[in-house]
């Protein structure tokens, strides 16, 4: 049994389709990371499962129970929004407690409660401050603490960590983890961060313009992006997309030749590749490149060149030695190149 499930779900804004034949089915217990560009309907399809909207067509349901005509009261969901919506009147320990407060819950069972949420997101020491004494980042811990306080059967996070600083973002996402394997709660995640969906998400669902593209492991996406789009989106530096042209056995994209595959023959194909598959050699082997841009960020070296017209990322280890203007060699494997169809976007062939 799903414990949230979107059976062709549609929403339309006027003439806006915020999203479309949505779906999707979230496991007990399971963290889905929901990801996608600013617009490509992320926090529509959590309003829906809230019940702030109403959707246009299809059915809702949560823990197996249809849910689509009933008010957010009724649902047992807890959302945090990015824009907290704290109480404005009420110390931290008053909005963390709010909703246990109006489910009559007593005293004692309440302050603890309250307690330990505040523990869990590190904000024990702000339970008596009004939300305008609290900073951004701070507010936000209040928010998930009385999301966390209320034990719904599904949390619905809508980029609950955006106001963070950097160093705080990955402790709290680390504790969100640790958080949900030990309570073992369902949590759909909104972000548009990538890396975020990747490391907290035990499957990430990928949105594109109100359309699912992709729902799969989060190695899975990765390495076996089902089209052009995911390919791109999942990654950092994106993965460099080449123009193909075929010359008998073979495919030129770019400085690159790859064998080209039997079967695809009649197609226009685009290549990708990763930014770690650009091989970089000082001479021998390889088609030769100028270096543009060496950009070192301590544990990496990405490597911006130009080969045969073409401009490339390569990620490289930190020792390799680079200057500007310097030429390199880059070769691919033939292994680690992805094939698309320039005209669907679709991927028709990829390392694995
Ligand atoms: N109340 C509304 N009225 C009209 N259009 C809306 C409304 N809410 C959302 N939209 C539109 O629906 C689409 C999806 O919006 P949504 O808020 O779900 O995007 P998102 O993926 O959460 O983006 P972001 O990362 O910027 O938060 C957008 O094109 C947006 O302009
Ligand atoms: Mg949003």
């Amino acid at each position: 049994m799903a414990a949230l499930g979107y059976a062709g779900v549609r929403k339309d804004y006027g003439d806006v389709t915020a999203l479309r034949d949505l779906e999707l089915e979230v496991g007990e217990g399971e963290l889905l990371a929901l990801v996608g560009p600013s617009g490509s309907g992320k926090s529509t399809a959590l309003r829906l499962a809230a019940g702030l909207e109403d959707v246009s067509a299809g059915s809702i349901s949560i823990g197996g129970r249809d849910v689509t005509r009933l008010p957010p009261a009724k649902r047992n969901v807890s959302m945090v929004f990015e824009s907290y919506a704290l109480f404005p009147h009420l110390s931290a320990a008053e909005n963390i407690g709010f909703g246990l407060r109006a489910r009559g819950l007593p005293r004692r069972e309440l302050s603890g409660r309250v307690l330990e949420a505040a523990t869990l997101t590190g904000c024990e020491r702000l339970l008596e401050r009004k939300p305008h004494q609290l900073s951004g980042g701070e507010r936000q811990r209040v928010a998930l603490a009385r999301a966390l306080a209320r034990r719904p059967d599904v949390f619905l996070l809508d980029e609950p960590l955006s106001n963070l600083d950097a160093q705080l973002r990955v402790d709290t996402r680390a504790e969100l983890k640790r958080l949900h394997q030990r309570l073992g709660a369902t949590m759909v995640y909104v972000t548009h961060d990538q890396v975020e969906a990747l490391t907290l998400g035990d499957r990430v669902a990928v949105l594109h313009e109100g359309t699912l593209q992709q729902l799969d492991a989060p190695d899975a996406v990765y390495r076996r992006p089902v089209n052009r789009f995911v390919a791109r989106f999942i990654g950092s530096p994106s993965m460099n997309l080449l123009a193909t042209e075929a010359e008998g056995e073979l495919l030129h994209a770019g400085p690159f030749d790859i064998p080209r595959p039997r079967g695809l023959r009649a197609r226009r194909l685009e290549a990708g590749i990763r930014p770690e598959h650009v091989e970089l050699a000082g001479d021998g082997a390889g088609t030769p490149a100028r270096v543009e841009v060496v950009e070192r960020a301590g544990s990496e070296t990405l490597v911006y060149l130009v080969a045969d017209g073409v401009e490339l990322v390569a990620r490289a280890s930190p020792d390799v030695r680079l200057t500007v203007g310097a030429t390199m060699h880059v070769g691919v494997a033939a292994r680690n190149v992805y094939l698309f169809d320039a005209e669907t976007g679709e991927t028709l062939a990829s390392l694995e």
